[in-house]
């Protein structure tokens, strides 16, 4: 069949699917459809993240595990058709200093490559790539070819965001993730269920992006960690299995940390993960009856003492001004009122309160918004207890939608040890373990929170 046959048919197959299937299995189809075509030895479709920062290997053809894996292209330091919206194309993959990785395009076969935009809108989202094993010059008609092909996948895409946007699907802000779009296979419910409790704070993820090699020069055992946070750049491990399998993980995350220093990891055990779900009123712990609490951990006089002292900090910081206390509702309420009653400065209040991982709702939701306009304000986010930092990060970026002229945090508890967002506390009453606590507004399941002093929650023995 001529060339031109063969694009006709190719590009009709992939509208066909575009107008039929739903994006995760166009685009596996379309990257196929197009490498037979061209006669190139594979394709691929790359998809920024939400932050634009890397591209992912959302769907491929004709290229080895090992390539795929390198996933997560630095954005800005890939081909520039992806920061500039033109087509490019690459005679000698081997030296040309547009590649980000040269030696793996070697080892794969690679000797040259076209990339072309993928737009929504206009807005480059990610690029559409044939390689080729023979060096190649890729003429007009050819680059033509590859770029209907991707502004017919860039109208799907559209389409699919628009979609899952009307039925409340996508959280803001991950409309076009790869994540999304991309077909995602859990090898475990518990990663599955993670990978909610990420959609419904609004942090985008991916499953198993990429694989290091856990030997110097690229060969021998991989090292694949389930997430990907993109907006953290951190990497999650979860270890939901056997307890045995635990030494075997950190002993990779170890050689992990030594031989790529610059990557974030995290382990979640599966102690770490049930408390997890445990909060949110799921997993095994959350079954568990409460049989009461320990002994008194922060007792009154110790939070008073405290309490005061923020107060203090709170009124030098703020001199001459009238910040806006913001209170997350419920755990907070004893927090802010005896806060409140010890700055020497003028300062106003208002409370949010949003709904929490597990009831029904697919992302988070505001349930009662401030009342006041705080644009200009400087704002002091007082919190109960901050413990992974994933409402603290939410709530801070709902906050900065409202352009205030500055938000300070204010936590009386740090759980710090099971932070998996990154937030800077500017004033914290007291550093706390990883154990579940009540009391001074705290509760577990809404009791416990009358009590006037913190303590351990005691779970039944059965
Ligand atoms: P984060 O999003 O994981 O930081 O969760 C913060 C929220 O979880 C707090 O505002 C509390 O409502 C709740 N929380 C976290 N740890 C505890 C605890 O030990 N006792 C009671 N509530 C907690
Ligand atoms: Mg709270």
């Amino acid at each position: 069949m001529a060339q031109a046959d063969r694009f006709v048919e190719a590009l009709g197959e992939i509208a066909r699917g575009a107008n039929s299937l739903p994006f995760r299995l166009l685009a596996p189809m379309a990257v196929k459809a197009a490498a037979v075509a061209l006669g190139v030895r594979g394709c691929s479709l790359l998809l920024l993240t939400a932050g634009h920062k890397r591209l992912v290997h959302t769907a491929s053809y004709g290229l080895s595990d090992r390539f795929r894996a390198k996933g997560l292209v630095d954005a800005k330091r890939s081909l520039q058709e992806v920061t500039e919206g033109q087509p490019v194309a690459i005679l000698d993959a081997s030296t040309d200093p547009r590649m980000q990785f040269p030696e793996l395009a070697e080892q794969e076969g690679i000797a040259s490559l076209l990339g072309v935009p993928v737009k929504v809108g206009g807005e480059t989202v990610g690029s559409l790539r044939a390689y080729s094993r023979v060096p190649r010059i890729f003429h007009d008609r050819e680059v033509d070819f590859l770029s209907t092909a991707a502004d017919i996948l860039g109208t799907a895409l559209g389409r699919e965001r628009w979609q899952r946007q009307r039925q409340g699907k996508s959280p803001r802000g991950t409309g076009l993730s790869p994540s999304l779009v991309r077909p995602v296979t859990f090898a475990h419910p518990s990663e599955e269920e993670f990978a909610r409790l990420l959609d419904f704070y609004e942090i985008e993820w991916l499953y198993e992006p990429r694989s290091f090699p856990l030997e110097p020069g690229g060969r021998g055992e991989m090292f694949t960690p389930d997430f990907y946070l993109p907006a953290l750049d951190l990497y999650l491990e979860l270890t939901t299995q056997a307890q045995s399998l635990l030494r075997e993980k950190k002993h990779k995350v170890r050689l992990l940390k030594a031989l790529y220093p610059e990557v974030k990891i995290k382990l979640l055990s599966r102690r770490d993960y049930d408390r997890l779900l445990a909060k949110y009123g799921h997993g095994p712990l959350a079954r568990a009856k409460a049989e009461g609490v320990g002994p008194v951990f922060l007792g009154r006089e110790r939070i008073a003492r405290r309490v005061r002292e923020l107060a203090k900090e709170l009124s030098q910081r703020y001199q001459g001004e009238t910040p806006v206390l913001v209170g997350v509702l419920r755990g907070v309420f004893c927090f802010m009122a005896d806060l409140m009653r010890h700055l020497s400065i003028p300062a106003e209040m208002d409370f949010m309160s949003i709904s929490y991982y597990g009831e029904k709702s697919p992302a988070v939701k505001i349930t009662k918004d401030l009342d006041l306009d705080i644009s200009g304000r400087h704002v002091v986010l007082v919190e109960d207890i901050v413990d992974t930092g994933m409402t603290l990060r939410f709530i801070i970026a709902h906050l900065n939608r409202r352009h205030p002229k500055g938000i300070a945090v204010c936590a009386l508890l740090d759980k710090r040890v099971r932070r998996l967002v990154d937030v800077s506390l500017d004033f914290v009453g007291f550093e706390v373990p990883d154990e579940f606590l009540v009391g001074y507004g705290l509760d577990y399941r809404e009791k416990f929170r009358n009590l006037p002093y913190v303590a351990v929650l005691k779970p039944s023995e059965d």
